[in-house]
């Protein structure tokens, strides 16, 4: 029965395991926003922030582009914007479409040359031949025909925002989160494909391998080796399987922290102090935590008893602080919401894997005892292990 339930386990954590990686892959894959609106444009592009998405027909010959943008504004009275940056990367210089809702409630959609925080109404550097708006389930719409006026210059800036609040029909400044610095991509218009930013593409990364590593593989480490080890028939397996997956989780984590301290180094003026802090914290006590294992008494010494101990507090040391760190990451790149409620989803299926395995290994724990009360019980971690 042992034999059977360690199997199972084992199988089941793989499972698991192969699922996370093969939902990562997938969700990688984009997906369009609105079917109506694919249907009518030949492109669409999921734009990485602000769950928005844009949609775009581009006729070379005329250098005309048809475009509905889509966004959820940051509140049912706020703005969406759409712009062309045709001299920078970021906002400022930024030719800008900003759809509202007017005093009268009515759609209406504005130009701006953005030269400066404070917005003034102006021609902008393509024509408009015609711009409206409209709101379909709390996402505005943006629609707009605009002539380009360079012929040939497919290669565009775009920059994209949303707002919570107009005042005397000037939209207000909008917010600085992450997710509202980093709306900005390098679009080829007959390519029709969006290349996101390096530094986004490296920020996915970092957060990827980290959440992997330090949010998941470790976790998994510690359900094995808390677990496992109550069947004598998964000895010694199980303490390969946990070193194992430690070693893994720190290999894949010393990567992702790298990853992390360059994103540091790049992104001049913002600090993400706690983050960038408890990422160091945790690598330094993973190390220290690996190396511990050369240093590790044998099983009937006398210093055992307090290597298992100090091994314990540390391990569960780094698992709190890569799960608040995780987080905070997550807080920092602002994803869109699926990837926080995945992550939630599968701590909540470590945590009950793990409540289950607890009652299972109290009750073959106690039957053992009960049965044969001269056996050493293999449950008691910080004496037999
Ligand atoms: C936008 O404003 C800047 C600064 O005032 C000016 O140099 C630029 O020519 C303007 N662009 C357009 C298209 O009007
Ligand atoms: C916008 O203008 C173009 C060209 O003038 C026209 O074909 C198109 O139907 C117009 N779209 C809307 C929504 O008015």
């Amino acid at each position: 029965m042992e034999t059977t339930l360690s199997s199972l386990l084992c199988i089941s954590l793989n499972i698991l395991l192969s699922s996370l990686v093969i939902s990562a892959s997938q969700s990688q894959t984009q997906k369009c926003g609105s079917q109506t609106l694919t249907n009518l444009y030949t492109n669409c592009n999921d734009l990485p922030f602000l769950n928005a998405y844009l949609h775009y027909t581009y006729d070379p010959i005329k250098s005309s582009l048809s475009l509905a943008f889509t966004a959820p504004p940051s509140t049912p009275n706020g703005w969406v914007a759409w712009a062309i940056n045709p001299t920078g990367r970021g906002m400022i210089g930024s030719q800008s479409l900003v759809a509202f809702k007017d005093s009268r409630g009515m759609f209406t959609v504005k130009t701006y040359n953005i030269t400066s925080y404070v917005l003034k109404e102006s021609n902008v550097w393509f024509d408009v031949k015609n711009a409206t708006a409209e709101e379909s389930n709390g996402v505005t719409r943006l629609f707009a025909t605009i002539v380009l006026p360079e012929k040939g210059k497919t290669d565009l800036n775009l920059v994209w925002q949303v707002g919570a609040s107009v005042t005397n029909g000037v939209p207000d400044q909008h917010a600085f989160l992450p997710s509202n610095l980093a709306s900005k991509i390098a679009i080829n218009l007959l390519q029709g494909s969006a290349t996101v930013d390096s530094t986004t593409t490296n920020k996915n990364i970092h957060g990827i391998l980290n959440a992997v590593s330090w949010g998941m593989l470790f976790p998994v480490g510690i359900i094995v080796a808390r677990y496992l080890r109550t069947f004598p028939s998964a000895d010694p397996a199980w303490f390969y399987l946990h070193v194992a997956c430690q070693v893994s989780a720190y290999i894949i984590g010393v990567a992702g922290w790298g990853t992390g301290l360059k994103l540091g180094s790049e992104s001049k003026g913002v600090t993400h102090t706690y983050h960038r802090n408890i990422g160091i914290a945790l690598f330094c006590l993973a190390t220290v935590q690996i190396c511990a294992l050369f240093l590790r008494p044998k099983k009937d010494h006398h210093y055992r008893l307090y290597w298992n101990i100090y091994h314990h507090v540390m391990g569960y040391l780094i698992l709190i602080l890569s799960i608040i760190n995780v987080f905070k990451g997550l807080h920092i790149l602002s994803p869109e919401k699926k990837w926080k409620s995945t992550y939630i989803g599968i701590l909540g299926t470590l945590g009950s894997i793990a409540v289950l395995l607890e009652l299972i290994t109290r009750v073959v724990v106690h039957r053992r005892k009960s049965s044969k009360s001269s056996t050493p019980n293999a449950f008691d971690g910080y004496v037999n292990s």
